[in-house]
């Protein structure tokens, strides 16, 4: 088989490595982040096509300012430096880069000087790009030719054609550079001659060859399926792979949305036949659910039941020796790269027990959220599958702030329902990252037909982004919320307020616990 093309960013601190690693993949070649300090033998064994060194901090000359191994630039491998990397680049190979007070980015008008082995293809001779304008090439290294200028940049791009290294003073991911993606391929197509054959068809052929490999003829492989978009497909691509040796486990807290269950057991039973055990526990959690209020304490009592009830069942199942995880690239990276520590933490990685017995298979460990969902479709999961909102592990419980009631649960659930159906109806269910009800316990008085009420809110959150670590709060028209109001109003007795959160994240976070 052909060696996988690989391009890998070494993650200097910037928060443009994952967006740059987005766009390398939309242009259907393979690319991976790894730490700056990756040692170069591990590097190797990853075999790259070329390197990206991304943005990082403010400046290189600081004394704690993260740096490469200088061996990089000599493994005759194309290398791209981007805004701090190209200073890093121009710093290791004795060019000359300078600091200036200001400590962000403009827009500027570059102009082509040279087009270094066609970097600049179809960008016109004059190309508008989002530029760093703290710490700038004033010098390029010598072999180096300056391929691009602005007017207060005198080395906004510089390029070693016969060594293949190159440097950018600008974000070629970034909206305000329109024609970065075009600068990123003619970089992959033309500089690093890669073919773009990383397909969501070969991943998924490949994964199935991967997971039969790591699980051998007769292991047997366990699932906690939550209907969610990330252990459907984890699921169904270990199922492609293992068939009957795969099963399982469907966990009915009993904090899940309007038709989970159902749904649930009914795709991956009936339309996929997979085998799915399903065990109902929410009289259980509610009972343990009974009295607490505080969010962590809340959190903490559903995930540790889940895993004990998990393990129940698992146990009852006899030999098994893998467990199917949906993790996704965000949670690995964030755990692992140089930017890991600042970033919370992700949700799906932690909880399992430190004495597991069970060894991992996560097939989408390398996959961003958008790319999970290219994988469903291409698995033949329904569209209804591949678009549902993500929902959080404790479901409900962190939308019903305070005490968590049956009452309450049954309140929440029914406005998320409207609220879905409405946002569905109104053709905005897809713009929309999640969108839900929040119940906040708030008491407040209203009239229904002649009478006074006292009766519960409910909160409208919806949020876009990309991959839950931010949020933009979305506008949704009024026609849209009056319609949501109304329903709710008419529909739930015990709601006769409705409010709608525009706030973003940070400072909030998406669910309200
Ligand atoms: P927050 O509320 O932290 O949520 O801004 C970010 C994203 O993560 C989801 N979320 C969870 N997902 N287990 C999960 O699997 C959890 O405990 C959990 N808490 C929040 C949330 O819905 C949003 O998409």
């Amino acid at each position: 088989m052909k060696a996988l093309e690989k391009v890998i960013i070494l993650d200097l601190g910037g928060r443009d490595a994952q967006q740059i690693a987005r766009k390398i993949r939309k242009l259907k070649v393979y690319c991976e982040i790894m730490p700056y300090s990756t040692p170069l033998e591990l590097l190797l064994e990853a075999n790259p096509s070329a390197l990206i060194l991304s943005g990082g901090p403010d400046s290189i000359y600081k004394g704690n300012a993260p740096r490469c191994d200088t061996r990089i630039y000599a493994l005759d491998i194309p290398v791209l430096g981007i805004c701090y990397g190209m200073q890093l680049m121009a710093g290791d190979l004795g060019g000359e880069v300078i600091l200036s007070r200001d400590q962000g980015y403009e827009k500027a008008a570059l102009s082509v000087v040279e087009n270094g082995e066609g970097l600049f293809n179809g960008l016109g001779k004059e190309f508008p790009a989002w530029v760093n304008s703290g710490a700038q090439v004033k010098k390029a290294p010598p072999g180096f030719k300056v391929l691009a200028q602005g007017h207060d940049f005198s080395v906004a791009a510089m390029g070693d054609v016969s060594r293949q290294l190159y440097g950018l003073q600008f974000r070629p991911d970034d909206p305000h550079t329109p024609q970065g993606d075009l600068l990123l391929k003619n970089f992959l197509e033309g500089i690093c001659s890669l073919s773009g054959n990383w397909t969501m068809e070969n991943f998924v052929k490949n994964s199935i060859m991967e997971i039969r490999e790591k699980a051998g003829p007769d292991a047997r492989a366990v699932c906690g399926l939550s209907g969610g978009i990330d252990s459907s497909v984890a699921a169904v691509l270990v199922h492609r792979a293992l068939g009957e040796r795969l099963t399982c486990i469907f966990v009915d807290h009993g904090l899940l949305r309007k038709g989970e269950k159902e749904q649930v057991l009914s795709l991956f039973s009936g339309g996929f036949k997979m085998k799915i055990i399903a065990v109902d526990v929410a009289d259980e959690m509610l009972g343990l659910l009974r009295g607490v209020i505080d969010p962590e304490q809340k959190r903490k009592i559903i995930g540790n039941h889940f895993i004990r009830v998990f393990e129940r069942e698992a146990e009852k199942l006899g030999r098994t020796e893998f467990l199917v995880q949906g993790t996704l690239y965000p949670d690995i990276i964030e755990s692992s790269t140089a930017t890991g520590a600042v970033i919370k933490s992700h949700h799906n990685v932690g909880g399992l027990p430190e004495d597991m017995r069970f060894s991992l298979i996560e097939p989408l460990k390398y996959l961003f959220k958008d790319e999970v969902r290219q994988v469903a479709a291409e698995l033949g999961l329904p569209e209804e599958m591949v678009w549902r909102h993500p929902f959080p592990g404790p479901g409900l419980a962190v939308r019903v702030l305070g005490e968590v009631t049956p009452e309450k649960i049954a309140i929440v659930r029914e406005a998320d329902h409207i609220i879905v159906e409405e946002i569905k109806k109104a053709g905005l269910y897809r713009d929309i990252w999640q969108a839900f009800a929040v119940l906040p316990g708030i008491y407040s008085v209203g009239v229904k037909g002649d009478c006074r009420t006292y009766a519960h809110t409910i909160v409208l959150r919806a949020v876009t982004s990309q991959d839950g670590m931010t949020a933009e709060w979305y506008p949704i028209p009024y026609e849209v919320l009056r319609t949501i109001s109304t329903r709710l109003v008419n529909e739930i007795p015990a709601v006769n307020r409705f409010v709608y959160d525009l706030t973003s994240k940070p400072p909030s976070t998406i669910e309200w616990e």
